[in-house]
């Protein structure tokens, strides 16, 4: 971890340290409101709970900590992804999306975008610069994509599309702000899922926009406002309260993925690896330079879906299920959610357990299920 990310990680549990008064408690309160009292003139203060909360506030606090920027929070991940596009695109705009990324995005832009008039192609991160950025209005990466985690070059993609004259989105979900800063490469907006790894507990959905442009910032927190898309003071809550572990559950559950790559690489049941941390992994050097950390996702290939299925179900310390960077470790079949992949392909998310433990249980219904 580079020193900024130390101390970036050392200040996020202590942010509210400054406005405490004698008697006020440590923890964060939680406040449920849809009105505040506001007689008169009441600008500059909380009035009704789809313009402000302070619970909002307070996890947007810590997440412009994290990202360095300002950031407004969003009920989930793809309503983070929405205010940028509904806030920021008009009639007649073009945008170019991962192929490979995830699939709901891409299915915001045919079912939704593309007939308020704004059209979309898709393209391989691995060759996203390819093709150039002429008559974009943005461009979005995922990068490592999922889920076959395969990388883009931020920097070079940010300033390839600023040449064009479009803006970059880059959705840092699988890394977080401390495996990854797109907004210091380059990029105009990060847009993140934080019912990931910065919630971490598998309990909420949450998202959220940063950028270090006002005018941005403005918009979406605009579009949040008069759409109605708010996040529930509840979650902003569980999710405040998450991020104040984030540094220490990412930091094992990344150590621990690099163990198991390493050790999966050699087992006979696997085709396909895949794991930016891996020196044989084809996005490794890129990885190198431009992640702080190399993630806690791993994908690979089983022989078949049954085998892919029997791995997953029957191995006693992973939970089947959708989604990643919870605590617990999880994996996924992930043609079962139509991604372009084999039927034996699959997500593995590692959790925080003890990694020997971990990898023992891994092994064994590796193992068990045979070549
Ligand atoms: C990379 C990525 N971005 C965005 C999302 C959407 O997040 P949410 O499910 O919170 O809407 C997901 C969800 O899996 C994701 O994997």
């Amino acid at each position: 971890m580079s020193e900024t990310a130390k101390s970036r990680a050392a200040a996020l549990p202590h942010l509210r340290r400054a406005g405490l008064a004698k008697g006020d408690p440590i923890p964060l309160p939680l406040t449920m409101a849809a009105i505040f009292h506001a007689p008169g003139d009441a600008t500059g203060y909380d009035q009704y709970g789809r313009f402000s909360n302070p619970t909002w506030d307070a996890v947007e606090h810590m997440l412009a900590h994290l990202e360095d920027a300002p950031c407004v929070a969003f009920p989930s991940g793809m309503a983070a992804i929405s205010a940028v596009f509904f806030g920021l695109l008009k009639a007649g705009d073009r945008i170019l999306l991962p192929s490979d990324g995830y699939h709901t995005t891409r299915a915001l832009a045919d079912r939704f975008l593309k007939s308020f008039g704004v059209a979309y192609d898709v393209r391989p991160t691995s060759s996203f610069l390819d093709g150039g950025f002429d008559g974009y209005r943005l461009a979005f990466v995922e990068t490592p994509a999922n889920p076959g985690l395969d990388i883009c070059d931020i920097a070079a993609v940010a300033e390839a599309v600023h040449k064009a004259g479009a803006m970059l989105v880059v959705d840092n979900t699988t890394m977080t702000p401390f495996g990854q800063r797109p907004l210091d490469l380059g990029a105009d907006i990060v847009i993140a899922a934080d019912t990931k790894a910065p919630n971490g507990h598998s309990d909420v959905l949450f998202g959220h926009v940063a950028s270090r442009n006002a005018d941005i910032i403005s918009r979406v927190t605009d579009w949040r406002e008069t759409s109605g898309a708010i996040p529930g003071p509840f979650e902003a809550w569980l999710v405040h309260r998450g991020l104040e572990t984030l540094d220490v559950r990412f930091d094992r559950m990344c150590a621990s993925a690099e163990m198991i790559a390493r050790r999966l690489k050699d087992h006979r049941a696997i085709s396909g690896l895949r794991f930016p941390g891996l020196e044989s992994d084809p996005s490794h050097n890129l990885a190198r330079a431009q992640m702080e950390r190399f993630g806690f996702l791993i994908s690979f290939v089983l022989a078949s879906e049954d085998k892919a299925e029997d791995f997953i179900n029957n191995c006693a310390l992973m939970q089947a299920a959708t989604s990643f960077g919870g605590v617990h470790t999880s994996a996924e079949r992930r043609s079962k959610r139509g991604d372009a992949v084999p039927p034996g392909f699959v997500r593995l998310s590692i959790g925080c357990e003890p990694v020997e433990e971990l990898w023992q249980a891994i092994e064994a219904s590796l193992d068990r299920i045979g070549t």
